[in-house]
């Protein structure tokens, strides 16, 4: 898609056999194979960031369609700033210049919120800082549907953090269950995932929302994230409906009498 360009329409038909009373409350990707994705066509990586922009704005479309409320995205691990200086400066700007200026209008008109989750350290610029600041601000009143960027994230960072929150309120060891320490996550309203999705054929979750993901359903595919597609989103939400969650009780009708935790 090229600056400028709207969402694209959705064609009804592409949405069969999927159920709309059980359309996950929160889905989560994690976005891989970026750089294979370049590489197996003779491109620089960066190629491959951008052409996974273009995927994300689809399968952000795709989401909408749907109906699903909160959609979570890993856009850039605590552990990223460990690539190449150039990587890591074009990553910054396509997050940067992408969803936080070029497509922010848009997203607001569509009643999306956007939200970062990640730390606001000294690595990440002032310019970007603020660029987050005014697309939150300005979609904050939004409620169709929630995009949360994993910017600057990572999953154990976000538990540490609610940890030192706990302790700097000076929270006394009996009064810490796990309600308190969601209260201290980066977005105590942000409900537990749902469904995960990981691109790459990488079977691995890489310290994505660690808290948020105890109970969710997983889903792994080989597609590289710049060829994901809404329909690929579709596929595993129909997979998705197709497993017996059970959440640790016993299942439904399978007659699951062992009584292990699953
Ligand atoms: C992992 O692929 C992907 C990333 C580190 C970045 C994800 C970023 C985007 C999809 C750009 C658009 C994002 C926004 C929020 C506008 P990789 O580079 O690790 O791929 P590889 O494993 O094949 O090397």
């Amino acid at each position: 898609m090229s600056e400028g360009d709207t969402l694209a329409a959705v064609d009804p038909a592409a949405l069969d056999g999927i159920d709309p009373n059980r359309i996950p409350v929160h889905v989560g990707c994690v976005m891989d194979g970026n750089g294979r994705w370049a590489t197996k066509r003779g491109l620089p990586r960066n190629e491959g960031h951008r052409a996974g922009e273009e995927a994300l704005f689809d399968v952000v479309e795709g989401a909408l369609a749907l109906g699903i409320p909160w959609l979570t995205v890993y856009a850039f691990s605590t552990e990223n700033w460990r690539r190449p200086p150039d990587e890591v400066r074009f990553l910054l700007n396509v997050i940067s210049d992408s969803v936080l200026m070029r497509r922010r209008q848009e997203l607001h008109e569509r009643g999306v919120r956007i939200r970062i989750a990640g730390r606001r350290d000294w690595r990440v610029p002032k310019r970007v800082l603020r660029r987050m600041d005014d697309a939150c601000e300005l979609t904050k009143d939004n409620r169709r549907m929630t995009f949360t960027i994993a910017f600057n994230y990572g999953g154990r960072a976000e538990i540490v953090d609610a940890v030192r929150a706990l302790v700097r309120e000076r929270v006394a060891p009996n009064k810490i269950d796990e309600r308190a320490i969601r209260r201290h996550l980066y977005w105590p309203d942000m409900p537990d995932l749902d469904l995960v999705v990981r691109t790459s054929g990488e079977y691995r979750i890489s310290n994505f929302l660690l808290w948020e993901l105890a109970y969710s359903e997983l889903i792994f595919t080989d597609t590289l994230w710049p060829d994901f597609r809404r329909d690929n989103l579709y596929a595993a939400v129909r997979e998705y409906q197709r497993r017996d969650r059970r959440f640790g009780a016993l299942g439904e009708q399978d007659g699951d009498q062992d009584g292990e935790r699953d």
